[in-house]
């Protein structure tokens, strides 16, 4: 439009495309860790963009995180065929709080538009034979098969630091995350500035290797503050992903590009 002609969001979202190696980016207005309504935006630009790409049946996968939390609260119950829509967490739980679990959100995301929703209750960490008996539990085999059909996903990154504290991270799995310079995290895995696997949290559902099969992946993150973690998910060169970010955001990651 010719506001974002005006404000030189266009050419923002050019370079931006550009400096992370992306094919598709939005940027909203503002910055999210200054303003909280520019994380409303960024809900409605993917709630808008979500609706662009919706086909027939869609299983749609959320992970957590209030980013995630702001998408579900900027949809609206005008999606042409509700009854298709299926909403299913990405992963077990990664010791968010309760509002920022993706259960809740895919529970708020149904309840929004008429759609469905499934719950995957995990525990945060499982160990090999709790695994092996967990997948195979019908509830959650069902899930897991639902990820896996997803056609999109929607999920938030987060500074690398802040999300282990927020997920009280023990010590051991600290110093890891420390020790390898994770300056990023997306679903639970923590990269470093160069988008390498510094460490991951041990949950079923979907991951990092699943993601090139699905059609429709939109990274929604904003906050100049985030600059350094979505440049060190983007350098582990994730296919097909949208970028849904803030002016906050890009003209940080564009200064040290
Ligand atoms: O995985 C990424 C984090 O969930 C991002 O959380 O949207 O609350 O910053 P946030």
């Amino acid at each position: 439009s010719m506001m974002r002609e005006i404000s030189g969001i266009n050419e923002t979202e050019e370079k931006l495309k550009k400096a992370l190696g992306l094919e598709d980016v939005v940027v909203v207005p503002g910055n999210s860790d200054e303003e909280p309504w520019v994380k409303s935006e960024l809900g409605r630009a993917c709630a808008y963009r979500i609706k662009a790409v919706l086909m027939g049946n869609n299983i749609i996968a959320v992970t957590g995180g209030s980013t995630m939390a702001a998408v579900a609260d900027a949809l609206t119950p005008d999606f042409s065929a509700p009854e298709q829509l299926l909403f299913v967490p990405a992963r077990g739980g990664i010791g968010e709080d309760v509002q920022n679990q993706a259960n809740t959100i895919c529970a708020k995301m149904a309840e929004r538009t008429g759609g469905k929703h499934r719950v995957l209750y995990v525990p945060d960490q499982v160990s090999p034979e709790v695994y092996k008996s967990v997948v195979n539990e019908p509830s959650i085999k069902e899930v897991l098969t639902l990820i896996k059909q997803a056609e999109i996903v929607l999920h938030g990154i987060g500074e690398a630091i802040t999300m282990a504290k927020r997920r009280k991270t023990g010590k051991e799995e600290m110093e890891k995350i420390i020790q390898g310079h994770a300056v990023g995290e997306a679903f639970g895995y923590y990269f470093n500035e160069q988008g390498e696997v510094v460490h991951k949290v041990q949950t079923i559902g979907l991951q990092l290797e699943d993601l090139p099969y699905i059609l429709h992946v939109f990274a929604v993150a904003g906050g100049a503050s985030k600059a350094k973690a979505i440049k060190a998910y983007m350098n582990s060169k994730p296919k097909s992903t949208v970028l849904i970010t803030d002016e906050g955001a890009a003209k940080n990651i564009l200064a040290c590009s």
